[in-house]
């Protein structure tokens, strides 16, 4: 994938953040956008941390097939990894990663990047694809730009 569908994706999320009228209404506008314009992206969603309680991530909305892990404690998954290390998460190959928790059969390698806001994490954006090793230094950049953009929209 191009550097120039990451750029155009990041303009039209930013663009969109200044009208978004929620929170959904915005991570639905993301998911579509990023779900249609990259074809290795194969599962694309938000899980956000509990209010109720900080230890467990919650789905949110989603492209791609529907998941049984709607509810993941922080100790638990790739999701709950990108939690705990407050990092970026990628996985090249899930069939060798012990913390993986299956969504598709379908599913080779995964990046789950946390979102910040007021310099807490406060969810995350997780991406499965059925291509191996699709994840790379760029995904992982133009997703932390998405993260970024979120972060700021909830600070507001
Ligand atoms: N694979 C994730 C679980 C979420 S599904 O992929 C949608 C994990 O290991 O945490």
């Amino acid at each position: 994938m191009t550097n120039a569908a990451f750029h155009d994706i990041v303009s039209e999320i930013r663009r969109f953040a200044g009208t978004a009228k929620d929170l959904t209404s915005f991570q639905e506008f993301c998911v579509g956008i990023i779900a249609e314009g990259l074809p290795d992206y194969n599962w694309v969603g938000f899980y956000m941390l509990d209010a109720k309680d900080e230890n467990v991530l919650v789905l949110g909305p989603y492209r791609g097939a529907p998941t049984e892990h709607v509810r993941i404690p922080i100790t638990e998954g790739i999701c709950g990894a990108a939690v705990a290390q407050e990092k970026t998460v990628i996985v090249g190959d899930v069939s060798a990663e012990p913390r993986y928790l299956a969504c598709s059969l379908e599913t080779r390698s995964e990046i789950v990047v946390p979102i910040r806001a007021n310099g807490k994490i406060v969810g995350e954006i997780d991406i499965d694809s059925h291509t191996i090793n699709a994840f790379g230094a760029d995904d992982r950049s133009f997703l932390e730009n998405c993260a970024d953009v979120l972060g700021k929209f909830l600070e507001k």
